[in-house]
C-alpha cells in the first residue's frame, strides 16, 4: 500500500510511513483540539512537498485561516499563487452572501451534489493529490435525518476515492470523559465507520503541559500505535512530543 506523509511531526513513524493513500482519514475532537491546523499543516506540508491540495472551508473565511497560518510562518498565498493549494470557500455560500474567493461556490443555497462536483472540478484544475474537508458537520445535515447524513457522506467519500484523493475530513465531538458511557468519534456517529482511518485529538486545556494529545481509533490496512499520544502546537505548527513515552490507554 503506497503511503502520503501527514506532514504532521511525528505522526508517520506511527502508522508505517503514512497514511493510506487514496483514503479517507476522518480527524474528530473538541473546538480548540487543532482540527483545523492538522488539516491544514497536511496540506502545507503536502504542498512543498509538490503534492497540490484542496482546502475546503465551511467553519472559517479564508482570510482569517490564512493570517493565522502565518503566525506558524506558512504562507498559503504563494502557494495558492503558485498553484499548490485552493482554499475553497463554501463560508458565504452558507451564509448566503457573496463571496471574494477565486475559489468559491455561489448558489443560494448548500446542495450537496452540487457541492462534491465543485470540490472534484477544484481539485482537478490543480491536480490535486490532497484535500481537506473542514468540516463535515458545517455541511448542515440535519441530524434527525441519519439516514441523510449518511447517504451524502458516503457520496462524498465515494467521490474522492474515485478521484484517487487522500482526504482528511474533520469532525467533531463534544468533550467527553473515559467510562461516561460510550465513546463518541464523531457528529453523526456514521463518519467513523464511512472513513478508513479515524484519529481523536483532545485538549484538557487546563494549562498544564501535555494537556493535547492524539489517538489513532482506526487505520486500516495499517499496523498502528495503539496509545494516547502527547502533542503540542507550538508557533512551527503541530508535532507529537515523546511518543516513545506514550502512556498507555
Ligand atoms: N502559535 C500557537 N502556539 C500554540 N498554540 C496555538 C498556536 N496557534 C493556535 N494554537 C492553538 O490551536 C487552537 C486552534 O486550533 P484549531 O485547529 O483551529 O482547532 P479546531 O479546529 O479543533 O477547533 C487554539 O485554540 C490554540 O489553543
Ligand atoms: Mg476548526
Amino acid at each position: 500500500m503506497d503511503r502520503v506523509k501527514s506532514g504532521i511531526d511525528g505522526l508517520d513513524e506511527l502508522i508505517e510511513g503514512g497514511f493510506p493513500k487514496g483514503r479517507t482519514v476522518l480527524v474528530s475532537g473538541g473546538c480548540g483540539t487543532g482540527k483545523s491546523i492538522f488539516g491544514l499543516q497536511f496540506l502545507y506540508k503536502g504542498a512543498l512537498a509538490g503534492e497540490a491540495g484542496v482546502y475546503v472551508t465551511l467553519d472559517e473565511r479564508p482570510e482569517i485561516i490564512r493570517e493565522d497560518m502565518m503566525r506558524f510562518g506558512w504562507d498559503l498565498r504563494s502557494l495558492e499563487d503558485a498553484g499548490k493549494l485552493i482554499i475553497l470557500d463554501l463560508t458565504s455560500t452558507k451564509l448566503g452572501v457573496p463571496s471574494e474567493e477565486r475559489y468559491a461556490m455561489n448558489a443560494p443555497a448548500l446542495d450537496l451534489d452540487r457541492l462534491i462536483l465543485k470540490i472534484m472540478q477544484t481539485a482537478s484544475e490543480i491536480g490535486a493529490k490532497r484535500i481537506v474537508v473542514d468540516s463535515i458537520p458545517a455541511l448542515g445535515f440535519h441530524l434527525k435525518d441519519e439516514n441523510e447524513a449518511r447517504n451524502m457522506i458516503l457520496k462524498l467519500t465515494y467521490m474522492i476515492r474515485k478521484s484517487s484523493l487522500t482526504a482528511v475530513l474533520v469532525s467533531e465531538v463534544p468533550e467527553q470523559s473515559p467510562g461516561s458511557g460510550p465513546m463518541k468519534f464523531s457528529k453523526y456517529g456514521v463518519e467513523e465507520y464511512v472513513a478508513d482511518a479515524v484519529i481523536l485529538l483532545h485538549y484538557l486545556g487546563i494549562g498544564s503541559e501535555g494537556s493535547r494529545t492524539l489517538y489513532i481509533r482506526k487505520m486500516r490496512g495499517t499496523k498502528h500505535a495503539e496509545d494516547i499520544i502527547p502533542l503540542k502546537i507550538t508557533d512551527a505548527g503541530m508535532k507529537l512530543t515523546n511518543p516513545e513515552e506514550a502512556f498507555r490507554v
